[in-house]
Parts: structure tokens; sequence; C-alpha cells
């Protein structure tokens, strides 16, 4: 049997497996590696009907290091079959590491661009693929860039988006510039092979905003993604209306993983001209590097990479770390930003159903809502008065589901501001949701548009996973409860009208035993 060394040992391939499938706190229909360590959703797509996952990977244990592609196939986005590892750093460029990048579709050869890490650098490789996606070569020209553009000094440079127009393909791969901001290089070329440099895109302004802030744009862009929003082709004419183009980075300083965020602006010729910066998620690190594609029912896609709150050393106990997103679908909001829902697919996993009549809420009073469980999915219609505040409590651990009685309970806050209007705010409140002092409980919050009060709430709790969507606005964060507890609770400050509450148990989407090395 192989083993693998890590920091605090070696563990032997099958125990980590074991581990990690004996982890309460493992999601169960949220995507998650076999075992060992996951980040970035990578190569999203949809081809010939089947879906597409791969990510960064290390089946070696817990810990980011010597960097492969897994990968994963699905035909309906909800359950996903684990396929063999598509890139595996060799002797050369990617010899110490397969970092991020996409697929795309090259004449219907299906190939891969990516980042190749050698030493402390990394570089644009490309692998080709056979028609079924499962086996890939690596070009010998790689790398297909020799080195960052000449004469800039660059904070690091890496990750693509690469795409078509007419004859030529083009690139951006995210970087740096030491002194001004984050960025993301133009390139172009005929065969995806030779490259030629264009120029910036887009530089950001690190001076700009305080860093401390959910939405500083960093000093250096990771993962950029360049779409036209409510589907078109880039570089096009908009056909609908004034749809924006968006470009998509996680904000990175010095190796902190800070946030996603997004530019709404126009991409022409060789520039991006912004007309906005806007928070993708709420919960920034916890929904990071994410990537989207066009499926081909013309669907905006996304996944993100929900990065663990937990210690280095409690992820290798574990055995595992790192969950992807349920995929969500994303749409234009009549204010220029995007809005993010779970795809549909997902409810196919709805099992055990309880719903609780319309009712205004008494102030103070909680509502039995009969709920328990840690695999479930709530969507709930609600109106908040002025000055209102809504509080539904998850991973309640008291019986009595009473907000603020048990010893732990995660707390998602919906607040109306007292002037009324049609503004609010969001929040996850995770002080109270573990007696274990050593994770991650910082406070997330945003605006939440809700004209007239009106909130419609969508929340997926999968043991340490929770996305929670509030007319539209994402706020993704991982929780780690130690006492088990499962209850749901409700409570209202003010006036509260609740107009729907339907709540289901989710089934899970892995039964068989699975492998390290599919
Ligand atoms: C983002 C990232 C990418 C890089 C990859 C390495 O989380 O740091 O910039 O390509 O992860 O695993």
């Amino acid at each position: 049997m192989t083993e693998s060394t890590h920091p605090l040992g070696t563990v032997p391939q099958d125990e980590l497996i074991a581990r990690a499938d004996a982890d309460p706190l493992r999601p169960r229909f949220h995507f998650v590696s076999p075992a060992g360590w996951l980040n970035d959703p990578n190569g999203v797509s949809q081809w010939n009907g089947t879906y597409h996952l791969f990510y960064q990977y290390n089946p070696e244990g817990a810990f980011h290091h010597r960097i492969q592609w897994g990968h994963a196939t699905s035909t309906d986005l909800v359950r996903w079959t684990d396929q063999p590892v598509a890139l595996e750093p060799s002797a050369g460029p990617d010899a110490d590491g397969c970092w991020s990048g996409v697929l795309v579709n090259d004449g219907g050869t299906p190939t891969l661009v990516y980042s190749g890490r050698l030493g402390e650098q990394e570089l644009p490789c490309v692998a080709v693929g056979s028609a079924d996606l499962l086996s890939w070569s690596k070009i010998p020209q790689n790398p297909v860039i020799a080195a960052p553009p000449a004469g800039v000094d660059i904070t690091a440079y890496r990750d693509h988006c690469v795409w078509r127009e007419g004859s030529i393909w083009r690139q951006l791969v995210g970087s740096g510039i030491r002194g001004r901001g984050g960025t993301a290089f133009l390139y172009e070329s005929r065969d995806l092979r030779s490259w030629e440099y264009v120029g910036p895109l887009f530089i950001g302004d690190a001076s700009q905003g305080d860093p401390a802030e959910t939405d500083w744009t960093g000093t250096m862009w990771e993962c950029v993604d360049l779409f036209r929003a409510g589907g078109g082709s880039l570089g096009t004419v908009p056909t609908s209306g004034d749809a924006p183009d968006v470009l998509v980075f996680s904000a990175w300083d010095n190796g902190d993983t800070r946030h996603p965020l997004y530019w709404t602006g126009r991409y022409s010729e060789n520039t991006f001209e912004p007309t906005g910066l806007h928070r993708l998620d709420y919960g920034g690190r916890f929904f990071y590097a994410p990537q989207s594609f066009q499926d081909q029912s013309g669907r905006r896609i996304m996944f993100g990479w929900l990065q663990e709150g937990r210690s280095n050393a409690a992820m290798i106990e574990a055995g595992w770390s790192g969950v992807m997103s349920l995929p969500r679908v994303t749409t234009l909001a009549d204010d220029g930003s995007l809005v993010f829902a779970p795809v549909p697919e997902i409810e196919k996993l709805r099992r055990d159903h309880v719903g609780l009549p319309v009712q205004e809420l008494v102030p103070g009073a909680p509502v039995p809502t009969g709920v328990s469980g840690n695999q479930l999915d709530l969507e709930l219609d609600l109106q908040l008065e002025p000055g209102a505040v809504l509080r539904l409590g998850l991973l309640g651990s008291a019986d009595n589901g009473v907000s603020g009685s048990s010893k732990e309970e995660t707390v998602i806050e919906l607040r109306r501001t007292t002037e009324g209007g049609s503004q609010g705010t969001l929040r996850l409140d995770r002080t109270q949701s573990s007696l274990d002092p050593t994770v991650d409980v910082d406070d997330k919050a945003g605006p939440l548009p809700m004209p007239d009060g009106r909130v419609h709430l969508r929340v997926l709790v999968d043991r340490s996973a929770v996305e929670i969507f509030a007319n539209g606005k994402p706020l993704t964060a991982r929780v780690y409860p130690t006492l088990a507890g499962e209850h749901v609770s409700l409570t209202a400050e003010g006036t509260v009208r609740l107009l729907s509450f339907d709540a289901w148990t989710m089934a899970e989407i892995f039964g068989e035993a699975r492998n390290l090395f599919p």
C-alpha cells in the first residue's frame, strides 16, 4: 500500500478515506473530494450533455501540496461520478503542481489551459483530452507562455480565462502589479499554443479603500473569469438591452485569500471599462476562486470553493479539507448587479417536508418549527416592517428550539432599517455556532435589498457547510458544531409576517465507497 507523508506523519490511503467518512461534519450533498485536500473548481463545463467538474486536489492528505486535477462528471449537476485524475505533476514546467485553469473546445478537441507550477513560479500550460475527456496529454510546447510580461514588477501570475472571438482565442492571466493593484493580462492566439501579449485588460488600485474592508481589491487577482451577463458572446454588441460584461476575481494579498469580487462594465477591444465593483458572496473567503460556464441550455452556472474555518491540524486529523459549492445559476438583477440561486436540479434531493401556515410572528416568542436536521433545504418568504428583525436558528443544540437558549446555534439574521424603505441587512452570526474555541466565527454580513420589506430566503445546510441566498444575495460559510444539534428555530423582533415556510431534509449524493485514485 502506498503511504503518504505530511507534517503530522504518515496516513495510509484507506485510513485517510476512513477518517473522512467518519467525520460527522463532512457534507453529504455537496461535492467533496474522496478524501484529502480540495480547493478551486477548474474546467467547469458541459460537454455532449455531460457536466464536468475538475478541481484542485491533493489525494495525499488534507493539506495543499503537489496539486493535481481531480475530476468528476454528472448528468444532472446533483450526483457526481469520480473519474481518474486528469492532470498530475510531471517532470517539466508543472513538476510542482497543476494549478487552476479552464477547459475549452478547440474545434472538437477538449483542451485544458492551466498553470504549471515549478519552484515558486506558475506559467501557462496546455493539455489535450481524449474524446471522452478521461485521458489527457500535455503538449510538448509547455509552458505556452515562457514568462510574465517583461518589465512589469508582478506580485504573482496564474489562473486563466480563455474564450474565442471569431478565429482568435483570447486569454486572461490573473496577476498584480507591485505598488499598484490586481490585474488581468490579456493575450491572443490562433492555436492556443503560441500567444501574443496584448497588455493589461484593466488594473485595480490597491491604494483605494481600506485593506481591512470586505470589498478591498487586493494586490493580486486570482481566478479571473470574464463573461457577458445574461448570455451573449464577449466582444459582440450586446443584444439584450445593455447587459454588462462581468469580470470576476478573487482578491488576494501576499498569501492571504481575501474574497471574491466582480466588476461590472464593458469589455471592448483590449480593455475593460468598469462601472461598478460588487461583493460576490458575503461569506468572503468561504466562497473563493469561483469559476463559471454557460451550459447547453444557456444558463450561467458558477461553482466556488468553500474553504475550511478550522486549523490545519484539525483538517489533517479529519482526513479531508474543502467543499465545492452547489452549482449556482447567476442572472442579472434590475439594478445591474448579479443575483444567484442554487440550480433547481438540487430539489431532487428533497425528502421529508415540513410546512408552516401563514402567520404574523409574535415578537420575542419563538415559533416551534418542528424542523430538525443537519442536511436541510429551507425556503421562506417573509415581510418585515421597518425596524423588524427575523432570526432563523440552525444546528441548535437545545430541544426547545428557542433561539438563544441553545448551547450551540448558528443564526441567520434579516434586519430591515428603521427608516423603512427597501434596505436591510443579511447577517450570519456564528458566535454561538461552536464550543470549539479554535474555529473561525467571524461575523459575515452584507446589504440586503428588500422592496416593501419582502425577503425570499433560501438556506442549504449540509453539516459544516451553509449556503444562504436572501433575495438572490449569497452568504456562504462553514460552521463546526460539537454537540450534534439539529434544531431549527424562528424568532422575530418587531412585526414579521411569515408568508411561506417550507423545509425538507436532503438525501446524500455519495452512496458507495470512494477511491482516492478512481
Ligand atoms: C486560488 C489558487 C489559485 C491557484 C490555485 C492553487 O485558490 O491559489 O490562484 O491556481 O489556488 O491550488
